[in-house]
């Protein structure tokens, strides 16, 4: 079906923080990743039938390095230490799409930070 949004500060967040201090957000803000490996956000996303999708992840990373994360689908890594990179400022949104296989019903969609630097600022996904 058309591709719905499912917001990051909506979502399940390990280890970050719902914010809203950098403009050009959609919804109500974004997540802050703590900086710092491991820190996540899990989203719910609905699927009426099995098969692909993309899964296409809105961010924003001030800085000039990196800022790579795992993404997994019901608890598979899909996509690996998938690039972050700078965006030029905090208030900067560019977008990563991701190639997926959904189940049908609920999935659960996450995306990791690798590093120590955490994740960027998560605004959405949409899928
Ligand atoms: C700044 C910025 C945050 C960002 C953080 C980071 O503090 O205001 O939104 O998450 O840098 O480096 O991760
Ligand atoms: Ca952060
Ligand atoms: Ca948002």
């Amino acid at each position: 079906g058309d591709p719905v949004d499912y917001q990051a500060e909506n979502a399940t967040i390990t280890n970050g923080v719902a914010e809203s201090n950098h403009a050009g957000f959609t919804g109500t803000g974004f997540v802050n990743y703590d900086n710092a490996t491991g820190s996540a956000v899990e989203f719910s996303v609905n699927a009426a039938a099995a098969g692909p999708a993309n899964v296409v992840l809105r961010f924003a990373n001030g800085t000039t390095v990196n800022r790579p994360m795992d993404l997994t689908v019901n608890g598979t890594k899909v996509a690996s230490a998938v690039a972050f990179g700078g965006t030029g400022n905090w208030d900067t949104w560019q977008t990563v799409t991701i190639p997926v296989t959904l189940t049908a019903g609920t999935n659960k969609i996450k995306a990791t930070a690798t590093t120590a630097n955490g994740g960027p600022n998560l605004d959405k996904i949409t899928v």
